[in-house]
């Protein structure tokens, strides 16, 4: 069958709401529809050739952001924090693990969420369950969980912004190398993480001086005072992503104008069904989640379906077994994928396999996630894949939702700050440690 943006809808899809009007749906599709693209397909090609130096050991790639991005918590303090430990983490990576860092934040569109059950009761009440801002309301009452088409348009406006104010910190100063001191969010109370943030900016200050001294500052090295940040988020909402798919009028390719990078969820990868339908006939990056009972025959297929030639920057594999389950999955994958030469970018999401319960809260171990990071790196070298990037849960803020960390935040303490409106993120000392820890390996994986 010959693909258009709304073949998809030929096929089984997964994790969708029911719209109870459906006039009103088709008429907010209808406006979503004029309306400007959200990212330019130069921009996404941009992001291509980023990946491909991934594909070649070239560059890592750090994707992170909120688990489900909230109408609420939007506002610019939030945007620029996220940022801020963004940058930290990646500048921890170039300079300690040696390499250029593409960072793609799940930002700017990362609204709605997949879930394990179509239902959630509390005290005998059953209600449909909350599927993100974009589809339905966080609030367990009746009213709040009915499916409005009109959430995606604030979707679409909060995105807009969003991404405005993330281009001006990209472009406008705040990523200039010589503000490596200003990145900090001034929660790094653990004196050993601080002192080795401190230790580096220090280094990076003194090396900017010395080339200033030779002639070269951010006046005439445009790459010192500006960077590339990317956008993704899950494509799950296909209604929506159709609406914003457009002809490139440059190379009349398609794109799926709602971000740089998308992605398809563990849920609704099967490759007979609409969402990889969908996303194999837009020219952005795709990834695909995988978790521990994903078979070699579903990756190749995988690829076949989403990148038939194989190219280079185009396919992301985002492997999210958990730390006990990795070492017999991903190493029984590798060994039958090794044969195949398929050009494929493997990252590791440590988060959706280590999610746990302590008492009314999900949490997640810093330990678990570390050890699962670890894991991913050495069975990637040790089966002769390069091990290319990080997926991350993460925030700018102080919150408490995971336990560990050189805060040691402890069970007790999670219902400090727990804010998330979906899964429990690293905040941003814990992403920053990580980050640290990350770099020694990432400079092994690339010799
Ligand atoms: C997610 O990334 O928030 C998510 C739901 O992941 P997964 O599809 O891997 O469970
Ligand atoms: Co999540």
């Amino acid at each position: 069958m010959t693909w258009k943006k709304d073949s998809w809808k030929n096929y089984n899809i997964k994790q969708q709401p029911i719209y109870p009007n459906a006039i009103e749906l088709q008429n907010t599709l209808d406006k979503l529809e004029k309306l400007p693209p959200l990212v330019f397909a130069g921009e996404v090609r941009n992001l291509k050739e980023d990946l491909t130096k991934v594909s070649r050991k070239q560059a890592f790639l750090l994707q992170g952001g909120d688990c489900a991005e909230s109408f609420a918590n939007f506002g610019a303090v939030n945007i620029r924090d996220m940022f801020k430990v963004l940058l930290q983490m990646a500048i921890v990576l170039t300079f300690a693990g040696g390499c250029p860092i593409v960072k793609v934040g799940r930002m700017a569109g990362q609204f709605a969420k997949p879930r394990s059950s179509d239902y959630e009761e509390i005290d005998g009440k059953k209600l449909p369950s909350y599927r993100g801002d974009i589809i339905n309301g966080f609030e367990f009452s009746e009213q709040a969980r009915v499916a409005d088409p009109k959430r995606m348009l604030e979707a679409y406006y909060q995105s807009a912004t969003t991404l405005n104010l993330l281009r001006g910190f990209a472009n406008g100063g705040l990523a200039d190398l010589h503000e490596v001191h200003r990145w900090n969010l001034g929660f790094l109370n653990k004196k050993e993480l601080a002192n080795k943030y401190d230790a580096l900016s220090e280094q990076i200050t003194q090396a900017l001086a010395f080339m200033e001294a030779c002639g070269l500052s951010s006046h005439n090295i445009p790459s010192l005072r500006q960077t590339a940040f990317y956008t993704s988020h899950e494509a799950l909402l296909l209604p929506y992503e159709e609406a914003l798919t457009r002809v490139d009028s440059l190379t009349n390719e398609i794109y799926d104008c709602s971000a740089h990078m998308l992605w398809i969820g563990e849920r609704t990868r099967d490759v007979d069904e609409a969402h990889v339908h969908f996303l194999s006939g837009v020219k952005n990056p795709i990834g695909v989640k995988i978790g521990p009972n994903a078979t070699a025959q579903d990756i190749i297929k995988l690829s076949q379906a989403l990148n038939p030639n194989n190219e280079e920057g185009r396919l992301n594999i985002i492997i999210r077994m958990g730390a006990d389950k990795i070492a017999s999955g991903l190493t029984s994958l590798y060994k039958e994928l090794k044969k195949e030469g398929l050009n494929i970018i493997y990252s590791i999401d440590p988060m959706h396999g280590n999610t746990v319960k302590a008492g009314k809260f999900k949490t997640r171990e810093f330990e678990k996630v570390m050890q699962e990071v670890r894991m991913f790196f050495e069975i990637s070298m040790s089966e002769g894949f390069y091990p290319g990037g990080v997926h991350l849960e993460m925030t700018g803020q102080d919150v408490t939702e995971c336990v560990g960390g050189s805060f040691n935040i402890t069970q007790e303490s999670l219902n400090e700050r727990y804010e998330t409106q979906c899964d429990p993120r690293l905040n941003a000392d814990q992403a920053l440690e990580l980050a640290f820890l990350i770099a020694d390996l990432v400079k092994k994986a690339r010799v």
